[in-house]
């Protein structure tokens, strides 16, 4: 199958330098790289990543600042993070959006930064519980796309992933079925495709694991994932990049 597929970490406020050693320690000889691996650590240890693990791993910052510089207590800039190698930087998780209260137009910005930093964004988008249930799903999800992207952006080559991440998913053991996460990603692609001809990649987030990444990859319109939980086990992380390859090189 010729799709490349990106399966990305996201530790969320998880780790320490014993962990990233053991995690990497086993990780090291054993993965195979046709397909994209990125590992987004609290920034804390986004050097101890570079330092330790194998070269084809690509690292990720979980947020970037809006701003360039200055008096922005607790904040880190694209510059800093493109300072330290950083080459992907998840934007709009659904965590910074509930408890830092980041809105479409805060993402935007920082969009923005990441993009004249050369970092390649991860934006994420997703429906709550509640807004699926009242069928408002794809106005939720066509806001959040047209608010922070547009043609000027997505004409640049800046690396842009897409990650479609069900609020009620995430974290929760309740997965998206893959025909419902498919859904959605199709009605990204068609978005984007009204606004250029390229397909930008679409990872699905909330609750992928080894025993649902199949089913979930297989479908046309899912590039890879933008995995949590299941992350944190480097042998269950492992897997899941294994059954991308699998499915890719099979
Ligand atoms: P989860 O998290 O895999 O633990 O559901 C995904 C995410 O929040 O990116």
């Amino acid at each position: 199958m010729d799709k490349k597929f990106y399966i990305a970490a996201n530790w969320k406020m998880n780790a320490s330098l014993s962990f990233i050693n053991d995690y990497f320690s086993f990780l090291d000889s054993k993965a195979e790289n046709s397909n994209e691996m990125i590992i987004c650590p609290p920034d804390i240890y986004l050097q101890s990543l570079i330092k330790t693990a194998p070269s084809f791993i690509k690292t990720g910052a979980q947020n970037i600042s809006s701003h360039d510089a200055g008096a922005y207590t607790g904040e880190c800039s694209g510059e800093m993070l493109a300072d330290n190698s950083v080459q992907y930087v998840i934007i709009g998780h659904s965590e910074r959006r509930q408890y830092h209260q980041e809105s479409n137009e805060d993402i935007k910005l920082k969009l923005l930064k990441a993009i004249d930093s050369n970092i390649s964004p991860i934006l994420c988008v997703g429906e709550s519980r509640e807004e699926r249930e009242s069928d408002q799903t794809f106005d939720v999800i066509n806001k959040q796309i047209r608010s922070v992207l547009d043609n000027d952006i997505l004409s640049k080559d800046i690396g842009l992933l897409i990650a479609y991440e069900p609020i009620w998913a995430i974290g929760t053991g309740l997965t998206a079925t893959p025909e419902m996460a498919n859904d959605v990603h199709s009605f990204i692609h068609s978005i984007v495709s009204e606004m250029i001809s390229n397909s930008i990649p679409i990872l699905y987030g909330g609750s992928m694991k080894e025993s649902n990444a199949k089913d979930l990859l297989e479908m046309e319109h899912i590039h890879g994932g933008l995995i949590g939980g299941a992350s944190l086990d480097a042998s269950e992380f492992l897997n899941i990049y294994n059954i991308a390859e699998e499915i890719r090189n099979g």
